[in-house]
């Protein structure tokens, strides 16, 4: 083993920009990246990485502007094992403090034969080339074996050797297709460290996908082998199944130091924050029963339970709800509270919002007060970042009023929308209400797109409770979520289909300057 895999220190690396985004359906704009990236900087992860440049102007943007604002973090862009990807990858992490360029190519023989048709020496050719070329531009260099754990070994060796004399100082070992299990590829990792005869001069780092549910197991007990990288996303999102999720890796570091005896440089307080931020972007709900960040993570049902954990919490907690910034859902204010009072309150919930976004949300606040008996941590959110996302939209509802129930059939709508200034007002009739609502704002603003995805979420308890609407809109193979939050489900929905509504608007205005009529 090497100096660093001595070392107790675990690094963090988030592709949630990266391979989350690869998740069909989670696409992200400039914005939402760029708010992800901050919660990730704060909450204290070694390397984020930000996207892949070449793959589009929408990506590259991204790395670029990520890499302006990011302070502490390494800005990594990722790039196949071509002069092209390279320098693009390049020229977006030029504004970085820190840039890590990643390239990758596949090694195992399946992938060498039927997606690169290439042989192995052009293969490991490549590696060297690519790594090469990569260090011009950065002597902070991460090079990825594709479909690592499906490489002959004395290949992966081979290569891995290769990739280390050419300057990469990150060798990153994925489990591509999540095929592995745990004592195989820690097995694996052991391996390299055995045979690999440079290995000392770079961090091994380990990426592991979720298909058969071991992606965490794998990470750790490669960690165990030797591994001192983890790349894993918020919530487990990725490609397919997922990648390893980010919160499961850090808790079981921190809970079981017993026999887990590293560290890592995450504050877990601010996890909870990062999985709601990441949840309601991509409109990808967290099960109830996921670890650490579902709703029943740290809910205590039977009364057995519930018995034991107010004797002693350490009964049926291993962990404790404050730990991954979970507060009590506590009750915060009435509608007799007073400004002062909401700013605290925006402050410990980690909003730091100029005057007039102060104001707009107290305003919003009050009506919610006056709708709801209680107004818990977990509404303001929910309101406030209702009103962040509305920013710059062209299309906005000003009333909506829905018949249904059984005397009324089908169910009607009427819409007022103000669309660039002016109000326009429709009716339309629909297989249900939120179908009727739906078809008025199709008739105000006649569009083609197909609606994939509706979800609802109450969120918090009982009747009054909030409702967080999402809603994704696809047009012409690419997707945009939308969320609303309201306390009547109708107009969180139409909320949520206006907020998607408008980001399309701003898609296609970027790909056909001028061309925003519907
Ligand atoms: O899963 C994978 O192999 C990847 C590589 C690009 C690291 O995402
Ligand atoms: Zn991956």
């Amino acid at each position: 083993m090497n100096d660093t895999a001595t070392s107790d220190r675990v690094i963090i690396f988030d592709t949630t920009l990266r391979d989350g985004e690869q998740s069909p359906g989670a696409a992200m704009n400039l914005q939402e990246k760029l708010r992800i990236a901050e919660v990730l900087e704060e909450m204290g992860v070694d390397v984020i990485e930000a996207g892949f440049p070449i793959a589009s102007n929408g990506d590259f943007e991204a790395v670029r502007e990520i890499a302006k604002v990011t302070d502490k973090a390494i800005v990594c862009g990722l790039a196949r094992a071509t002069t092209g990807d390279i320098d693009r990858a390049a020229e977006a992490l030029k504004p970085a403090k820190r840039a890590r360029i990643h390239t990758f190519i596949s090694t195992s023989p399946l992938h060498m034969k039927y997606k690169l048709q290439m042989e192995p020496d052009a293969v490991h050719q490549a590696v060297a080339d690519s790594i090469k070329r990569a260090r011009k531009y950065t002597d902070d260099v991460e090079w990825s074996p594709e479909d690592g754990s499906r490489t002959d070994h004395d290949f992966l060796c081979r290569c891995v050797e290769t990739a280390i004399s050419a300057g990469a100082t990150t060798i990153n070992i994925p489990d591509t297709v999540g095929y592995s299990i745990p004592e195989e590829f820690s097995g694996l990792i052991t391996m390299l460290f055995n045979r690999v005869p440079n290995i000392d001069k770079s961090v091994i780092s380990v990426h592991c996908h979720n298909d058969l549910g071991l992606a965490v197991a794998n990470s750790l007990a490669a960690v165990q082998a030797g591994a001192r990288q983890i790349e894993c996303t918020i919530n487990g999102l990725g490609e397919r199944a997922g990648n390893a999720a980010l919160e499961e890796i850090v808790m079981a570091l921190n809970t079981r130091r017993d026999v887990l005896a590293f560290n890592c440089g995450i504050r877990t307080q601010e996890i909870t924050k990062a999985s709601r931020l990441v949840s309601g972007i991509t409109g990808f709900a967290v099960q109830p029963n996921k670890a650490i960040v579902g709703a029943n993570a740290f809910a205590h049902e039977s009364g057995i339970h519930q018995d034991g954990v107010l004797k002693h919490a350490e009964t049926y907690e291993i962990m404790t709800p404050e730990s991954v910034g979970l507060s009590q859902s506590n009750l915060v204010l009435g509608k007799h509270s007073g400004r002062h009072a909401f700013r605290d309150k925006l402050s410990q919930l980690g909003y730091d919002l100029g005057d007039n976004a102060v104001q707009d949300a107290f305003r919003r606040f009050k009506e919610l007060a006056d709708l709801k008996k209680e107004v818990f941590d977990e509404d303001i959110i929910a309101l406030v970042d209702d009103e962040v996302v509305r920013d710059r939209e062209r299309i906005r509802m000003v009333e909506l009023e829905v018949l249904c129930g059984t005397y009324h059939v089908p169910p009607k709508a009427r819409l007022v929308l103000e669309i660039d200034g002016k109000k326009h007002e429709g009716n339309a009739v629909g297989d249900g209400p939120v179908d009727a609502a739906f078809n008025c704002i199709k008739l105000l603003f006649p569009h083609d797109t197909t609606l994939q995805l509706f979800q609802v979420h109450a969120v918090t308890q009982g009747t009054d409770a909030q409702a967080e609407v999402t809603v994704r809109l696809e047009e012409y193979g690419k997707s945009v979520n939308g969320a609303g939050a309201d306390t009547d489900t109708l107009v969180a929905s139409v909320k949520a289909y206006l907020h998607a509504l408008n980001k399309l608007l701003v898609k296609r205005e970027k790909s056909a300057p001028g061309a925003l009529s519907a």
